[in-house]
């Protein structure tokens, strides 16, 4: 690579321009967004699942309606990033391979399962909300412009997200012993795992270096992982509800809640494909692609069709 290009680049990046997809890029820069973006948008798609589950069985029509919308703007931003992957040259289809083969990534919070109707609230309000601590930071500060000003529109509406989530746990909180109860089993369950969500411990980040380096990240992870806790935490204790940390403690010299040590063994398992429900996410997701070959089909007789019919 031409040492001179890389150095504009560079110099670009450090004047807080935006890349765009016709611009000069290192391969590398190129291929980091691929992984990473394409490991998002499987995300949103197969984080579908978990709450797709619970539509049916929701205990009102109006949680039904959020929850519903919910779904849907997951799909939505699936696509809307895989659109984003498109500028840099990748083809959908074999993204979309990669993922029902097992062999792409996706978030390991979408690994455990949706027991209660309380995990749809806490799934709002902790994955959501971690969700939204990181994207910020893309929104604001992200080098690639396709992917930044994509995050604007997605972090809007993992905001209302994030809101529908903590009302229903603050009303669940506020209920009935039972109620007070399923929601606290709920919190239990997730918080752990919401933590893995913004990855390893920057000691063992092996991309780390080159994303901050080349701005696509701006903070890391062990910096937005403790963003979340700073503001989760009083959240928790506004509705009542304990985190399932007994080291928790707030540190007055540096204003961060420290908290205790991750599983990490647990989370390199679920990455690695092992976790409660990977292949069942899996599984999921190849037949619903399956499932919707005759639409491909028919899709592409029409346009063969159309394509036909102005030639002649
Ligand atoms: N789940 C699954 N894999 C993970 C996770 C996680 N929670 N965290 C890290 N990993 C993987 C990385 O993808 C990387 O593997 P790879 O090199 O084979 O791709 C490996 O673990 C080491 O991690 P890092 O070097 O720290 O990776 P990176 O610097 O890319 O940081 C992070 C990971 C924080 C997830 C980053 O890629 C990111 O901010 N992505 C955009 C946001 C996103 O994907 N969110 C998805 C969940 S939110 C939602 O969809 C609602």
């Amino acid at each position: 690579e031409d040492p001179a290009l890389l150095a504009e680049f560079e110099a670009r990046i450090a004047r807080g321009e935006s890349i765009e997809p016709k611009d000069w890029m290192p391969e590398r820069y190129r291929r980091q967004l691929v992984r990473m973006m394409s490991q998002h948008a499987h995300s949103e798609v197969v984080g579908m699942l978990p709450e797709g589950n619970w539509i049916t069985r929701a205990p009102s029509l109006r949680r039904k309606l959020s929850l519903l919308a919910k779904v849907q703007d997951e799909a939505g931003h699936g696509l809307y990033i895989y659109c984003g992957t498109e500028t840099l040259g990748v083809d959908r289809q074999q993204l979309l391979e990669e993922l029902i083969t097992g062999k792409a990534k996706y978030s390991s919070i979408f690994n455990y399962p949706t027991l209660t109707w309380a995990d749809m609230g806490v799934i709002g309000w902790f994955v959501d909300g971690a969700a939204i601590v990181n994207q910020t930071a893309l929104a604001k500060h992200c080098s690639y412009g396709p992917y930044k000003r994509a995050m604007v529109r997605v972090c809007k509406e993992e905001n209302f997200h994030k809101k529908q989530g903590f009302e229903s746990v603050a009303a669940l909180a506020q209920g009935t012993p039972a109620q007070h109860a399923m929601v606290q089993d709920a919190v239990d369950r997730w918080w752990w795992p919401t933590l893995m969500m913004f990855g390893p411990p920057d000691s063992d980040s092996p991309n780390s270096a080159e994303l901050l380096r080349w701005g696509v990240k701006k903070y890391t992870n062990d910096e937005l992982r403790q963003r979340f806790v700073n503001l989760t935490i009083p959240q928790a204790q506004a509705v009542g509800l304990t985190l399932p940390d007994p080291s928790l403690r707030f540190d007055e010299a540096t204003g961060n809640w420290v908290f205790g040590e991750i599983d990490w063994n647990e989370f390199w398992q679920v990455v690695k494909g092992d976790g409660p429900c990977n292949r069942e996410r899996v599984a999921a997701r190849r037949a619903a692609h399956e499932d919707g070959e005759w639409v491909r089909a028919a899709a592409t007789a029409h346009a063969e069709k159309k394509a036909a019919r102005g030639a002649t």
